[in-house]
């Protein structure tokens, strides 16, 4: 029998010879490379960021879900390097993109990673890889933008290399799933691309999930965020107005939660973080546009999460007023946790910036309190903040401040303490509640 592209590739995945690459070693692109490494694959990790490499060869994880051991165990079993040197593309059969999409200034997709990592693969593209797009975006961009950057070269989807799209569905901190539990949604350019996506992403993780196209992939992963996206401003929504009518909808959704059908908890916060929530949803927005369809669901999700942040700020300012007498203008504020949520070290989007910004908008002061976060690092939005680094724990640095704002409920933090040495808490988190902590200073918002 003859071999032809498609027949080289899926003997070299089923016989595990076949070499991967992982573009972007981030949150998404670490862990998922060392899922392949220890799936038996020999993989390339590529970044442009030449600091990771020193801690890489280092044997020193950046990304909490990757252990250091485990990182140092598959580099010298050989299994995983990384480079900046983009030419060794070459040599991978499988490649996985996985740089960033965020939105530009103008709240538009920002494509522009994903754009020149295809140019990158262009150049050294040939024929019998098979290239995979994981970061998220919206439906038809493998098609309408990988696809023809990388046809650029002269070879052809389907006949000479192959493209397909696998949205990734990590969860930083999520101590039940990691990348090779989670159901992995799969869809090429063609059957040949699926077959292959199957072969390979089915040695990779437990359970593979094929769909009909890249676009309806693609459309899965931002199905996925905008259901939380506006389930999350469903329940912020409630809370203002359970608020006013004296309910806690805390209580509510504890309540609401016990009937076994037909209801899914999602709780109310001080406003959307990360990288997906606060930002996913308006890559189908964009793109709905060329449709003329509207998106006044996602549109109106996004208006009250924005809003949030100035809610939260509105209820310390009351609670100053009534129970210490005091106006936010002459008031030091401690905001626990800058993370955007517990027990990681993640601060992309986070509220708590926010939250910061309209402190001082306002003439009040802050000091912030996160054990994962040492120090405010340059933001594209908070570049006022940076360098502002977090106070350490002791009760006379928590008494000395006005009130004290739980923006992040991390786990490691004496709760009961923080109750006992302040003299106002305001909680978006219902941290203390949880913990059976309650006190006439504690203020829910
Ligand atoms: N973080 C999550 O929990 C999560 C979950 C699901 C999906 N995603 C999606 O996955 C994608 C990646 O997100 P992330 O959180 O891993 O981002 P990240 O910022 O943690 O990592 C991206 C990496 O890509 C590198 N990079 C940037 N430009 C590059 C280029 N031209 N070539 C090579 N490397 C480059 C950066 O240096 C960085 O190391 C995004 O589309 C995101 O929406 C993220």
């Amino acid at each position: 029998m003859t071999s032809t592209p498609s027949s080289t590739l899926l003997a070299a995945i089923q016989s595990k010879s076949a070499r991967a690459g992982v573009i972007g070693l981030g949150y998404v692109g670490l862990p998922l490379a060392m899922t392949m490494a220890r799936a038996g694959y020999c993989v390339t990790g590529f970044d442009i960021d030449p600091t990771k490499m020193v801690a890489i060869e280092a044997g020193k994880s950046y990304i909490e879900a990757v252990p250091d051991h485990i990182l140092a165990g598959e580099t010298a079993a050989g299994r995983f390097s990384a480079t900046t040197d983009f030419a060794q593309l070459r040599d991978c059969d499988v490649i996985a993109i996985c740089v960033p999409t965020p939105l530009t200034h103008h709240r538009d997709p920002d494509l522009s990673y994903v754009e020149k990592t295809c140019e990158k693969i262009a150049e050294t593209l040939r024929p019998g890889q098979l290239i995979v797009l994981e970061s998220t975006t919206y439906p038809g961009t493998t098609d309408e933008v990988m696809k023809p950057i990388l046809e650029k070269s002269g070879l052809r989807s389907g006949e000479d290399f192959f493209i397909g799209y696998s949205p990734e569905r990590e969860d930083p901190g999520n101590r039940e799933f990691e990348t090779s539990t989670i159901p992995k949604i799969v869809a090429g350019d063609g059957e040949a691309a699926t077959e292959m996506m199957q072969a390979f992403y089915g040695s990779v993780v437990k359970t593979v999930v094929p769909v009909a196209s890249t676009a309806t992939a693609e459309a899965v992963k931002l199905t996925e965020n905008i259901f939380r996206a506006v389930n999350i401003a469903l329940v912020n929504e409630l809370k203002v107005v359970y608020e006013a009518m004296g309910i806690d909808v805390w209580d509510v959704i504890d309540a609401a939660k016990t009937k076994p059908f037909g209801y899914m908890p999602f709780y109310p916060g001080p406003g959307l973080g990360g990288h997906c929530i606060p930002i996913d949803p308006f890559y189908l927005t964009w793109k709905s546009r060329e449709y003329d369809q509207p998106t006044r669901f996602i549109e109106l999700a996004g208006e009250i999460n924005t809003a949030m942040p100035r809610h939260v700020i509105t209820r310390l300012a009351e609670a100053l007023d009534i129970k210490a007498g005091k106006a936010l203008s002459r008031s030091k504020i401690l905001i626990l946790g800058l993370a955007y949520k517990k027990n990681v070290p993640d601060i992309r989007e986070s509220p708590s910036l926010k939250l910061m910004e309209i402190i001082l908008e306002r003439g009040g002061d802050f000091d912030y309190c996160d054990p994962f976060v040492p120090e405010i690092p340059q933001t594209r939005e908070y570049g006022h903040l940076r360098g502002r680094r977090s106070i350490g724990w002791s009760e006379a640095d928590i008494r000395s401040y006005d009130a004290v704002l739980v923006a992040t409920d991390h786990d490691d933090v004496d709760y009961q303490a923080l109750a006992d040495w302040s003299s106002l808490v305001i909680d978006t988190r219902n941290v203390f509640a949880r913990r059976n902590i309650s006190a006439d200073h504690i203020v829910k918002a």
